[in-house]
């Protein structure tokens, strides 16, 4: 039995398994209709989700299979104190695969660990969302045909934006892959991540300057400021415009450059751009649908 914690728990040869099984369930829907009959998936959600919820059950209905679960941690026994190990414990008595997401780095691994059916991380605190970035691969490979040879730009904050820890986590193992990273001072890449890239002689830039580097980016992933883990209010209110995409500062992008976004935006894209050839986030949460659907057929063994 496994579970998906963290993205580099799947090789390479997975993604591209991954990739290729969605790209077949976008042509032939039908084949995969009943896929999961009779299989049950339990989201658990003990923070804020939209997209990711939706997406993981919408995968499942489209299999076949049902859904149950809660999307707030005040609707579950975790509000009478019970814990992560113990909810685990339980919903494995009626569900046959996990997706959780959890305020505190770490959780979803504690389930994996007491759980007795697979669990998926549906994102982590300010830590990882492996699901995100099947959906972000899916839409790098689709739009610019390859994952190698990229320069990709991370813009906003850096710092508390899960999906980018796992998105560069994911992209490093692919060949020539160049990092520009794109925050204020105080929203930078944490350490952890900066200096294992450093170390791997991977070739960062950093910069506080959106406009200096966006020549050179072949995808430009921008990120809201993640108020929801600031431990200052007046710090989040200070920082959480400090990068606006408008269409003027598309002025110097390459005409194919990709816009990618794991949404909720705010305001760090303005709306002028969502009917640009280049804005690619919309479709990014339809390739997460796809992606689920083909991670919840690899990890219940379904043929
Ligand atoms: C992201 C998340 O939850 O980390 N959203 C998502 O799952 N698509 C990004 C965010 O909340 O800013």
């Amino acid at each position: 039995m496994r579970s998906l914690i963290d993205i580099a728990e799947l090789s390479v040869e997975e993604i591209d398994k991954l990739l290729d099984t969605a790209n077949d369930i976008i042509a032939n829907p039908e084949k995969y209709a009943h896929k999961c009959q009779g299989k049950k998936l339990a989201t658990l959600f003990f923070e804020p989700s939209t997209r990711t919820r939706l997406s993981f059950e919408a995968a499942m209905y489209e299999l076949g299979g049902v859904c149950l679960g809660f999307s707030a941690a005040q609707s579950s026994s975790a509000s009478k104190g019970e814990s992560v190990a113990d909810t685990s414990k339980v919903v494995s008595c009626y569900a046959d695969i996990i997706a959780m997401r959890h305020p505190k780095e770490g959780a979803p691994l504690v389930a994996s660990m007491n759980a007795t059916i697979p669990v998926i991380n549906a994102g982590d605190g300010g830590h990882n969302h492996p699901t995100q970035t099947l959906a972000d691969l899916l839409t790098i490979k689709r739009e610019k045909g390859r994952l190698n040879n990229l320069t990709v730009g991370f813009c906003g904050d850096l710092k508390f934006g899960r999906t980018v820890h796992s998105l560069i986590t994911a992209l490093r193992r692919y060949e020539n892959v160049k990092f520009v990273l794109i925050s204020p001072n105080e929203l930078r890449l944490p350490t952890y991540v900066r200096e294992s890239l450093k170390k791997d002689n991977f070739e960062i830039v950093e910069t506080t300057d959106l406009e200096s580097v966006m020549p050179e980016l072949d995808i430009l992933y921008m990120t809201r400021v993640q108020g929801e883990r600031f431990f200052n209010e007046e710090e989040y209110l200070r920082l959480r415009d400090s990068y606006i995409l408008t269409p003027e500062k598309l002025a110097n992008a390459k005409p194919d450059m990709s816009i990618l976004h794991p949404l909720p935006r705010v305001n760090e894209i303005s709306v002028a751009i969502d009917n640009d050839s280049r804005a690619c986030y919309f479709k990014q949460v339809l390739n997460g649908k796809y992606m689920r659907m083909a991670l919840i057929l690899m990890l219940l063994g379904v043929e």
